[in-house]
């Protein structure tokens, strides 16, 4: 990905290059979800960015915490990082559901709408904060890897 195609604004780095990566493309969704619905897209293009929501969180999510594990990372964090996951899988799927559930286009742009806002600031919190202080420890445990 050029410089030119990113979402991500760099404030958002994190300084590991595998979860940067993932994060880009959390971003790119948020983008393409902003995308359409200014374009008043139909339902068909929102159903499909939340499907591409679910598949991401999961992988990614899969990742991170298979990352920490290998880290050791402190039992506490994992505990704290982890409930942020599974309350954004619950979140998201509860929109999901909603979402399916409607069946015309002003309230499910307005679901849409609320996903936007949710997302927008999930990453704020959760990619500004938590998962920069785990890429902070992951690069600190590969550093001592290295020198041993
Ligand atoms: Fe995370």
């Amino acid at each position: 990905m050029t410089e030119q195609q990113s979402f991500m604004p760099a404030q958002f780095r994190v300084g590991h290059l595998a979860i940067d990566m993932q994060h880009e493309l959390l971003f790119a969704l948020y983008h393409e979800l902003m995308h359409s619905l200014q374009h008043e897209d139909d339902a068909y293009e929102l159903l499909s960015i939340f499907l591409g929501l679910n598949g991401y969180v999961d992988s990614h999510f899969k990742y991170e915490e298979e990352a920490m594990r290998e880290a050791r990372y402190p039992d506490w964090e994992v505990k704290h990082h982890c409930a942020e996951h599974r309350r954004l899988e619950q979140d998201v799927q509860a929109f999901y559901q909603r979402f399916v559930e409607v069946h015309n286009k002003e309230a499910e742009r307005k679901i849409a709408y609320e996903v936007a806002t949710f997302l927008a600031d999930w990453l704020k919190h959760h990619i500004a904060e938590v998962d920069r202080q785990l890429a902070r420890h992951l690069n600190e445990q590969s550093a001592d890897a290295h020198q041993h």
